[in-house]
């Protein structure tokens, strides 16, 4: 995460950059809500085996998928962790696990649509691959799902994700729910995501796999309108009884479906269609 080179700088005010007109109707139309729910889609989780901390190998993989797609899944968007120390590999690496995983699900006879992407840690990774437009983005869409830093927001972040956005790039905030800056203050989520990036809330901050603080962030989050996405981040095939399962029961109960439809279905068919 880069944390001794963030602290050094300066904390956020959050709303120092303008946001970019052009970029914020980009994001309207492509939010524009379907009709139909297309089963659910999943933008951010680490089923791609022996990448990452996620799954070890395809038998964790294909369980993982088995059980994504009993619950109702029917297209994920896998997405290894990429930054400058342990996960350094490239789009090729990641495409061709991809595809190793595609022929196992097929030859197991899951239905599943698998695409890929990445998971970026905020940090020289990120800007080297922003410089010279090649991050690996979701599905080849243009959203890219970004990890911020969880402890300190530096001040440079509004910028960042301006530049993300003018360089052609849509950020995607995966589980902003974790930083510390934001607990019992989601206007300040509010005012750097504004026309900037989307909130991406993650099921195992809903399950209360960090702590009461997190949980109850990323509820508020979900249910008080500001999430645009919830992913499962899911790394392990045991999540899917211990996580995904009890709290998608738990959406379906406290959200009305068309909210739900919106975070899971709706909004992330509508982002990989919008290209
Ligand atoms: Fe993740």
């Amino acid at each position: 995460m880069g944390g001794i080179i963030l602290r050094a700088e300066p904390e956020s005010t959050f709303a120092d950059v303008p946001t970019p007109a052009a970029v914020s109707s980009a994001w309207k139309a492509a939010l524009t809500p379907s009709d139909t729910t297309p089963g659910f889609i999943d933008l951010h989780l680490h089923v791609l085996p022996g990448l990452d901390d996620g799954a070890r190998d395809l038998d964790a993989s294909v369980a993982m998928l088995r059980g994504l797609e009993a619950l109702g899944y029917r297209r994920l968007v896998s997405t290894p962790h990429a930054d400058d120390r342990k996960h350094t590999f490239g789009r090729d690496r990641i495409e061709t696990v991809a595809t190793e995983l595609r022929d196992a699900a097929r030859a197991a006879g899951v239905g599943l649509e698998i695409d890929f992407g990445a998971e970026y840690a905020y940090g020289p990774r990120f800007h080297a691959d922003l410089e010279a437009r090649c991050l690996i983005t979701l599905a080849r869409s243009r959203y890219v799902l970004l990890e911020l830093p969880e402890a300190f927001m530096p001040a440079t972040m509004p910028s960042v994700l301006f530049e993300v956005g003018t360089s052609g790039y849509y950020p995607i905030l995966a589980h902003p729910e974790r930083c510390t800056p934001f607990h019992d203050d989601l206007q300040k989520l509010e005012t750097l995501a504004a026309g900037r990036a989307l909130i991406q809330v993650s099921m195992r901050s809903l399950a209360g796999t960090f702590g009461r603080t997190i949980k109850r962030t990323a509820w508020a989050l979900v249910e008080g309108g500001l999430a645009d996405l919830v992913a499962t981040d899911c790394h392990h095939p045991n999540e899917l009884k211990k996580i995904v399962g009890p709290v998608l029961d738990e959406l379906k109960e406290r959200l009305p479906r068309r909210r739900l439809d919106q975070l899971m279905s709706t909004t992330p068919a509508d982002l990989l269609a919008s290209g």
